[in-house]
């Protein structure tokens, strides 16, 4: 059932706003319903296009005042579903935040709202020789707002650090209208409570982000990239740690399973690749820096770890084409995956050496539950996305068995010392399973945070927590 806003009200977001920034269109609700999570959609009651901080805080006091829910919603990439309007209520859209503030090359920073997309920001600051790390596959249409949200991370994370590493300070605008800064443009701060890096991977449940401060690093000159085919799939998880106990950091080490990569190659249009029918898996290996022949001596190096173990031979892309051409068929698995069947993602982290044993223990759960994974992820950072294939399986096996299989493989993530999400969030699809990674009283110390911010309850309603945590 649809519940709708009381029209005195609507009017009033219509008189703050103007209207044609105010919707409770069926059509425009729908649009803004869904992220990429699975085939969810929930769309708001109302959608608000807000284009200040202070109309947001106006939104927020009524919202407050009448106990409205209020769903940030940034690209819609989402893979969690963290801004679908589960609980109905106000989606609003930051779409109308798009603007780069300044760019500053004395302190190496940016001042960038949240609705800029994350690509036009790494495109912008590297017209001036700077480089934000902070990459999601997603980038060409996730916003930095969502990606600050979730804490996003991305192909670079293993050498430069996800989302939170790069947030200096924020605008944020809280459930009772306050606007406020959560920190200083530094790069230390000692100062008190770290209110920012609370705020980065809350997933709009703690107050809403209306300017952010991100710290940029000088851009690198080169890079070389390898493609390295394994006969065994355990093997390639294997190399991964053995990479850095040689002494190497790589910019990007990156594992896809045979499949994750063959539905790729059919799903891109004007990439092939000549793989072996033995390969069961593939590692992207990337390395960075200013000197060509020090990062030469690194791949060799990695080439000397991998070729311990059973590979073919290792493609080294030559020209920029090539790279952008492997790239684009790592960023695109996700994409592939979901047009290839119905899925579910998981977005488990343990530490790196731990690869290995993550890897084989879901595919024992696999074989239990009568279902198969395509496995992909950031490996070096020991990240691994599970897509669970519906394939066969029956609307009821995948309705009630599924969570079961899925329950174990966090449970085996957990007993690996490793946590649920790596970079995608809790959201709406994981938040049942919270109580895998943490004891009842640690759930309601994080609830207790979110209640001092948002005493009623309005902002991102049915996230993160499981429901009837009391
Ligand atoms: C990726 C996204 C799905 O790694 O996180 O492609
Ligand atoms: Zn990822």
């Amino acid at each position: 059932m649809r519940i709708s806003i009381h029209y005195a009200i609507v009017e009033q977001f219509e008189e703050l706003l103007g209207r044609e920034y105010v919707s409770n269109d069926f059509d425009t609700c729908q649009e803004y319903g869904h992220d990429e999570t699975e085939n969810l959609s929930f769309p708001p009651s109302l959608l608000l296009k807000p284009r200040t901080s202070e109309e947001i805080a106006e939104i927020l006091k009524i919202a407050n005042e009448h106990r409205i829910p209020v769903t940030a919603i940034g690209g819609q990439t989402g893979l969690s579903g963290g801004a679908l309007c589960v609980r109905q209520g106000i989606g609003l859209s930051m779409e109308r935040f798009n603007q780069i503030i300044e760019i500053d090359q004395n302190n190496l920073q940016v001042t960038v709202e949240p609705g800029v997309i994350t690509q036009v920001l790494r495109d912008a600051v590297s017209q001036v020789g700077l480089f934000y790390p902070p990459d999601p596959s997603s980038q060409g249409s996730c916003f930095i707002g969502g990606n600050i949200a979730e804490n996003a991370g991305g192909a670079r994370a293993l050498k430069y650090g996800v989302t939170r590493d790069y947030v200096l300070n924020l605008e944020v605008v809280l459930p009772n209208g306050e606007i406020m800064w959560t920190g200083a443009n530094t790069l230390k701060n000692s100062t008190g409570y770290n209110l920012t890096h609370l705020m980065v991977g809350s997933e709009g449940t703690l107050g809403i982000v209306t300017k952010i401060v991100l710290k940029l690093l000088p851009q690198n000159k080169h890079n070389i990239l390898i493609l390295v085919p394994f006969f065994d799939a355990t093997e390639a998880c294997q190399a991964v740690a053995k990479i850095f106990q040689a002494g190497i950091v790589p910019s990007a080490l990156e594992f896809m399973e045979r499949e994750a990569i063959d539905w790729t190659l059919k799903y891109v249009d004007g990439i092939s690749i000549e793989i072996k029918d033995e390969v069961q898996a593939h590692l992207l290996i990337e390395v960075d820096g200013n000197y060509p022949d020090m990062l030469f001596s690194e791949i060799e190096k990695i080439a000397a770890v991998v070729e311990q173990f059973s590979i073919d031979e290792i493609l080294f892309a030559d020209t920029e084409d090539q790279k952008n051409a492997l790239w684009k068929l790592r960023r695109a698995v996700n994409e592939a995956v979901k047009a290839n069947s119905t899925y579910k993602e998981e977005d488990t982290v343990v530490p790196r050496y731990e690869l290995p044993k993550l890897l084989s223990g879901i595919k024992t759960i696999g074989e239990r539950y009568n279902f198969k994974t395509v496995c992909y992820g950031h490996a070096g950072d020991g990240n691994l996305h599970i897509n669970i294939i519906k394939g066969e399986l029956s609307e009821h096996e995948w309705k009630y068995e599924i969570p079961k299989a899925i329950r174990e493989i966090f449970e085996l993530t957990v007993s690996l010392k490793g946590t649920l999400s790596g970079e995608h969030g809790i959201g709406y699809v994981q938040k049942s399973y919270m109580d895998i990674a943490f004891s009842r009283n640690h759930l309601l110390l994080m609830k207790s945070i979110k209640n001092v911010f948002d005493p009623n309850g309005i902002l991102n309603p049915g996230k993160i927590f499981p429901d009837g945590l009391k």
